[in-house]
Parts: C-alpha cells; structure tokens; sequence
C-alpha cells in the first residue's frame, strides 16, 4: 500500500452543550443519555459554519505536516453534507486554504475517512501525487430534528484532517456497502418542480437505532479481526484501535469479542458525541497532539454508518 499520514489536525465549535442542557427542552436525562450511549456532551455549531470547521482542520494538519497548500495534489472531503451540494465542500477547502489542485467529496456516512484513504490510495498507486489532504467533517446538529430525542442527543459537530504522502503504512483497507437505506436516512432537498409528482419527505436525520446497533456490533469485531488478518498482523501486536464513536455499548461489544485489551480502544465519545465520518481522523489528531503515538505503532480503525457502509483498516504510524 501506498502513503503514509505525515499531519493531523482537527476542530469542534466553540458552544459546548451537555446532557443536562438537552433535558431543559426534551423529554430526556443526563443517565438515559450516559447510560445508554457514553455520550455527556457534544460539540454543536452556533456561528460556525462547515467551512470554518474544515479550515481549521485543514490548516492544523498542513501545519503539523509542514506542507505548504500549493505542495497538495489533491484534496478529498468525506462529509454527508457540506456547506453547499456544489461546489464541494473540498473545493471550499481548496479556495480557503489556497491550494490549486483537484478536489471533490466522499459520501460513505460514517465510514466516509475510511472511502476517503482507499480513494487516496488508489491515486498514490497510479503515482498521480505526491501529497493529499483528506479533511473529514459533518454538522450533523443542522440536519438532525431537534424535538426527535432519539436521534438529535447522539450527535456533534466537529472535523477531523489527515495529510499523507508516499509511503507503506497503508498495512490494509476493507470497505462493504449493502445498500441499505431504510434505517439511518437523511431525505435532501426537494426542490419546487411544478411536473415533480414524487412526495417530500420531511427533511431531517431518521434511524433505526436498534437495527444500527445490530448491524455495527455483528460488524466491527468481525472487520477488526479481517483488517488486522490482512496486515499479517496478530490482536496482541495492536496498539491503538480507533472505533467510529456512535455508542460506547457498540465499542464495548466489539471489545469483548477481540483479545485486545479494552484500554487500548481510543474513546471520546463523552465529550464529542457521535461526529460521524470526522470520529476517526479527529481521535487520530488526538492521540498525535497528546504525544501518545510512536513511530511504528500499529493503529486498527473501523467505522459503520448509512448506507450501510462500513471501512475498516490497518495503519503503521
Ligand atoms: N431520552 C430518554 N428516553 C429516550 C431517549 C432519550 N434521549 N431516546 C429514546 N428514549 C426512549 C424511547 O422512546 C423508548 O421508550 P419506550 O420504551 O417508552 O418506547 C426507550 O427509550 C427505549 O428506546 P430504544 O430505542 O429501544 O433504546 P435503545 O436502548 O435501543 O437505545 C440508541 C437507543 C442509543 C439509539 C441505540 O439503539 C443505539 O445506539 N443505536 C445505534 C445508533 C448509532 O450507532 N447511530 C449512528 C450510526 S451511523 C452514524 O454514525 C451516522
């Protein structure tokens, strides 16, 4: 495989809400919350805008890299919904950090960082570049309905960045789709075609909690084992696991299924909530600025999300 990560950075809005905050207009508490999810408060945008979000992210992890904009070749965003349909959110990214090169979004829900490295990988393998940036964010407090207790107190707001060069830490990637769309759905918008005789659906995030939660336990054990399978890898020789953080019973699932010792599961979720494709790359920058990674150290990622989607791999830092 074909690059190495050589920066991170990341960014979260400002305005910090907790569970008590949520229980002053919704019909829930701070221990269903906790209790059922990890989660005890997210990150939510106020002034923000996506944009914003992704600049700093971008700039952070140009910045770690000590890459300039105008050294990038191309720029991916994962995101379910940038600022904009068109242009891109990538090339919004592209226009505020001042880079030149090519750029487009990645849709794979949750899953979107781990599309977005096989994408990039693709491209280092056809020696198109040399350096990319892979920005993943989602604010998904504007498309969530907030008088839905169910869905709106799982998620935050926020942008994780990666830049990557050429190199073998890529040890391996695993990507599935089974098309599912019945149970986590986010309707876009309907536009006002008078010939348009299909029916509007109301515009917000709505899930299947329960058929998410089943689908993601039966899968992140099982694509944890095959990535670190695939890397010639063994459990023991992992040091960090990076789950997508939608419910710390999910990650716990998956913990109780693998010989890797729970404390080398990275988790956020309390403070961050469910950030959707920005989870990973947003812990990885963690990890990175907090000085806990080594050169050499075996890093096994895996996400699920709509569609259903889900990415899994295994990455040397
Ligand atoms: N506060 C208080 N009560 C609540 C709340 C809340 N915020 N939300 C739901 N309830 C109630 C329900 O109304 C229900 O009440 P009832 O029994 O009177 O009908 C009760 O709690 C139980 O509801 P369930 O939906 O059965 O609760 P469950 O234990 O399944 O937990 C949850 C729900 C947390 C959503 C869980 O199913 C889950 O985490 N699923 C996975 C979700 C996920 O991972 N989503 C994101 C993945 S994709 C992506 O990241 C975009």
């Amino acid at each position: 495989m074909s690059f190495q990560v050589i920066g991170t950075g990341s960014a979260a809005p400002a305005c910090v809400k907790t569970n008590d905050d949520l229980s002053q207009f919704l019909d829930t508490s701070d221990e269903w919350i906790r209790t059922r999810t990890g989660i005890g408060e997210r990150h939510v945008c106020t002034t923000e805008t996506m944009s914003d979000l992704t600049e700093w992210a971008a700039k952070r992890a140009l910045e770690d890299a000590g890459v300039s904009p105008q050294e990038l070749d191309l720029i991916l965003c994962s995101t379910v919904r940038g600022d904009y349909m068109t242009p891109s959110q990538a090339c919004v990214i592209q226009k505020r950090i001042g880079a030149t090169c090519p750029a487009f979004d990645v849709n794979a829900a949750c899953s979107g960082f781990l599309y977005a490295l096989d994408v990039a990988d693709g491209y280092f393998a056809r020696k198109k570049v040399k350096k990319v940036l892979i920005v993943s964010s989602e604010v998904l407090s504007r498309l969530a309905d907030w008088t839905d207790r169910s869905t709106c107190v799982l998620f935050g707001d926020g942008a994780g960045a990666v830049v990557l060069e050429e190199g073998d830490d890529l040890l391996s990637l695993r990507l599935t789709a089974d098309g599912n769309w019945e149970s986590l759905v986010i309707p876009q918008v309907h536009g006002n075609c008078p010939f348009d005789e299909t029916q509007e659906e109301d515009p917000f995030l709505r899930m299947n909690g329960q058929d998410v939660y089943k689908f993601a336990v039966t899968n992140m054990a099982a694509d944890l084992k095959c990535v670190i399978e695939e890397a010639g890898l063994t459990c023991e020789q992992v040091d960090f696991v990076l789950p997508h953080q939608a419910n710390i019973r999910i990650i716990e699932a998956a913990a109780h299924r693998l010989p890797i010792p729970r404390e080398k599961y990275v988790v956020n979720i309390e403070h961050y909530g469910n950030t959707s494709s920005a989870s990973i790359p947003m812990m990885l920058d963690e990890l990175n600025r907090e000085g806990k990674l080594k050169k050499g150290d075996i890093l096994a990622m895996s996400a699920f999300g709509g569609g259903f989607t889900t990415g899994a791999g295994v990455l040397r830092w």
